[in-house]
């Protein structure tokens, strides 16, 4: 990337109007810390940060987030969008989730208001496999897996470089160490995660939800080598050193253009044709609950993340 197209994606969004990518629903690369590297300092954080994510929420408040629904034949280039930009604001989530365990690993802060921050963060993660699996049946098997495939016959989420450090989390096979107060509301949030997940691999291919079940408890015997590399290059993801501030204007960038997205398009949009029934997994009360809040879930991931506002 050249100096100045660096500046402008990690730059804080406008306040108003579509200043992601080129256009709507155009792409913008994420950068981000290799693994383990630290970029999070407590209280390296500047107040432009959460004047910024005011605005947003503001712009929100009042339905000023406009920009065109995307036509039928623009679709694809939405569902698209989505895919790669709610897998990114997952990794920076998974990133902010391994900080907070982090804490909690040092004895560092408040034990409880860490607990309800990871919970949220699980929350939002929840939402973003919700919008990353939006798409219709067919443009995921016609556009989006085939381009999976065609980097890895075997390419698969167990690569993603950011998600070792949450893994054990998002198993739920123990907890980390919260308070007792606030583990029930935790292991309900990784518990819907996991429903989440499988329905949206139900969702989208025909034995999605059987092949999540039987590769997680028993993963296959020969493994491919992890390439992460191969991973990260699908989802426009470089890796080089980037501060706390760079990395979360990264997240409010995407959060804007995704609230713009929901604002405009809904989670389902009306000119997209959803054939096929809907797997269980997505028809329960607390999955239609989290879909009904996604827009506020993106706004409030922003708020938490950037300090604007505490957790509810
Ligand atoms: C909607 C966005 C999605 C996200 C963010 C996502 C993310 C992930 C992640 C992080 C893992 C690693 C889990 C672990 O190691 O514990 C994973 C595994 C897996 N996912 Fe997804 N996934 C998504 C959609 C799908 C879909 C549509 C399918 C359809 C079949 C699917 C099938 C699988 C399978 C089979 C595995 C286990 C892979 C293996 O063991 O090699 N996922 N996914």
């Amino acid at each position: 990337m050249s100096r100045n197209s660096t500046t402008a994606a990690l730059s804080l969004p406008a306040t108003l109007g579509w200043d992601f990518g080129d256009y709507p629903y155009a792409l913008e690369p994420l950068t981000l810390p290799h693994p383990g590297e630290p970029w999070l300092a407590p209280g390296a954080i500047g107040t432009g940060l959460a004047a910024s994510c005011r605005e947003l929420l503001a712009a929100a408040g009042s339905g000023s987030l406009a920009v065109p629904p995307a036509t039928a034949a623009e679709l694809e280039q939405l569902f698209w969008f989505r895919w790669i930009t709610g897998h990114h604001i997952s990794f920076v989530i998974w990133r902010l989730i391994a900080a907070r365990l982090e804490q909690l690993a040092a004895g560092e802060g408040d034990p409880d208001a860490i607990a309800r921050e990871i919970t949220e963060y699980v929350r939002a993660y929840s939402a973003m496999m919700l919008y990353t699996g939006s798409s219709t049946r067919e443009i995921y098997n016609r556009t989006i897996r085939p381009s999976m495939y065609r980097m890895h016959s075997t390419f698969s989420g167990t690569w993603a470089a950011d998600y070792a450090a949450v893994r054990g989390l998002f198993r739920g096979r123990r907890l980390p160490p919260v308070p007792a107060g606030e583990a029930g509301a935790l292991a309900q949030e990784i518990a819907l995660s996991q429903r989440i997940h499988l329905g949206v691999a139900a969702k989208l291919v025909a034995d999605g939800r059987s092949l999540l079940q039987h590769l997680v408890d028993q993963p296959a015997e020969r493994q491919p080598r992890v390439w992460s590399g191969i991973f990260d290059c699908y989802f426009l993801t470089l890796r080089a050193p980037a501060s706390g501030e760079e990395v979360l204007a990264q997240l409010l960038r995407r959060c804007k253009a995704v609230a713009m997205d929901l604002a405009a398009n809904g989670l389902y949009p009306r000119v997209a044709d959803y054939t096929g029934p809907t797997p269980d997994e997505l028809c329960t009360p607390e999955t239609l609950a989290c879909e009904s809040e996604l827009a506020d879930i993106v706004l409030r991931v922003a708020a938490l993340a950037t300090g604007c506002r505490p957790p509810r």
